[in-house]
C-alpha cells in the first residue's frame, strides 16, 4: 500500500457499531452506529433520557454496552495491556454533565490530577501547566487555590474544562459544557474550542441543548432518537430531516431564534 492510500484510510477517532444498551427492560440504544472523523466537532443531540450521557460513558470505557463494537483511534476500546489502555486514556479528555470536580481537592489539584495520575510531569511542570490551563479558560492563577464549593457554577464548568484539557487530548468529550454559562461565557467557550481545533487538530464530541453553541461550532450533528443515530449530517442537512424530535428541537420558537442569530436558519 502506498503512503497516500494509508493516509486516506486513517481510521475514525471514534467508531461505534451495533451498540445495544439495556438497563433492565429499558432499551436505551439498539443497534447504534456512529463514526467521528479526526478534526470533527460533532454535536450529539437527543431528548432527555435518550442515552447521550450513557453513550459518552461507553466511549470512555466507564460502562460497557450489552452488544456492539467500540473503537477509539482505530483500536478496540479494551484492546492491549493495561499500559496500552493508559496510553489511550491520555489521548482523550472528558467534561461530565454533573459532579465535574472532586470536591475535596482544590481547583489546582483537580487540574493536576490527570497529570499526577499518569506521572507525566514534574512538580514544577505541573504548577506551570495548571496555570496555563487556567489561563486557557480565562481563570486566574490564584483560582488554583480555591475549593470547588467556593466557585460559581460557571467557574466549575471552566475549571472542569481546564482539567479535561490537562493532558492535551486529541479527543474531547463534553457533556453540556455551556449549560448554566451566560451568553458571553458560552461564546468564549466556543472560541476556545475552535482555536484548539485549529491549533491541535482536536476532535470533539459534545452533548448540548444549547443551539447557539451548536450552530457556532458543530461541523456535524448526530441526532440520537429511536434508540439509534437517526441522522448524522451538517446542521443544514439535519434541518431538512422530517422527525418529531428534530421538529421540536430545531424548529420550535427558541430554536428558530437561535439559528437565525447564527445566520443558519431556513
Ligand atoms: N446506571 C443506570 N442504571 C439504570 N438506568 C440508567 C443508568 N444510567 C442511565 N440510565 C437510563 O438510561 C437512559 C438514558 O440516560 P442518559 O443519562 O444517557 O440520558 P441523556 O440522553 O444523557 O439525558 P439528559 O439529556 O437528561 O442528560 C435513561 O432512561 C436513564 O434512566
Ligand atoms: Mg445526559
Amino acid at each position: 500500500m502506498n503512503a497516500g492510500a494509508s493516509a486516506a484510510a486513517a481510521p475514525p477517532v471514534v467508531s461505534l457499531r451495533g451498540i445495544v444498551t439495556r438497563f433492565g427492560r429499558n432499551v436505551v440504544h439498539d443497534g447504534l452506529d456512529l463514526d467521528v472523523g479526526a478534526g470533527e466537532i460533532v454535536a450529539l443531540v437527543g431528548g432527555s433520557g435518550s442515552g447521550k450521557t450513557t453513550l459518552l460513558r461507553h466511549i470512555i470505557g466507564l460502562t460497557r454496552p450489552a452488544a456492539g463494537e467500540l473503537r477509539l483511534f482505530g483500536e478496540p476500546l479494551r484492546a492491549g495491556s493495561v499500559h496500552d489502555r493508559v496510553a489511550r486514556q491520555r489521548r482523550f479528555g472528558v467534561l461530565f454533565q454533573q459532579g465535574a470536580l472532586f470536591s475535596a481537592f482544590s481547583v489546582g489539584d483537580n487540574i493536576a490530577f490527570p497529570l499526577k495520575e499518569l506521572g507525566v510531569a514534574s512538580r514544577d511542570e505541573i504548577r506551570d501547566l495548571v496555570a496555563l490551563k487556567l489561563a486557557m479558560v480565562e481563570m486566574e492563577p490564584e483560582h488554583a487555590l480555591l475549593m470547588p464549593a467556593e466557585l460559581s457554577g460557571g467557574m466549575v464548568k471552566r475549571a472542569a474544562l481546564a482539567r479535561a484539557l490537562a493532558l492535551e487530548p486529541e479527543l474531547l468529550l463534553l457533556d453540556e459544557p455551556t449549560a448554566g454559562l451566560d451568553p458571553d461565557r458560552s461564546a468564549a467557550f466556543v472560541r476556545l474550542i475552535l482555536s484548539l481545533r485549529r491549533e491541535l487538530g482536536l476532535t470533539v464530541v459534545l452533548v448540548t441543548h444549547d443551539l447557539d453553541t451548536l450552530a457556532a461550532m458543530a461541523s456535524k450533528v448526530a441526532v440520537l432518537a429511536d434508540r439509534r443515530i437517526l441522522s448524522y449530517a451538517t446542521l443544514e442537512e439535519t434541518l431538512k430531516v422530517d422527525h418529531p424530535f428534530i421538529e421540536r428541537f430545531f424548529h420550535g420558537e427558541h430554536g428558530r431564534r437561535a439559528l437565525a442569530r447564527a445566520g443558519r436558519g431556513d
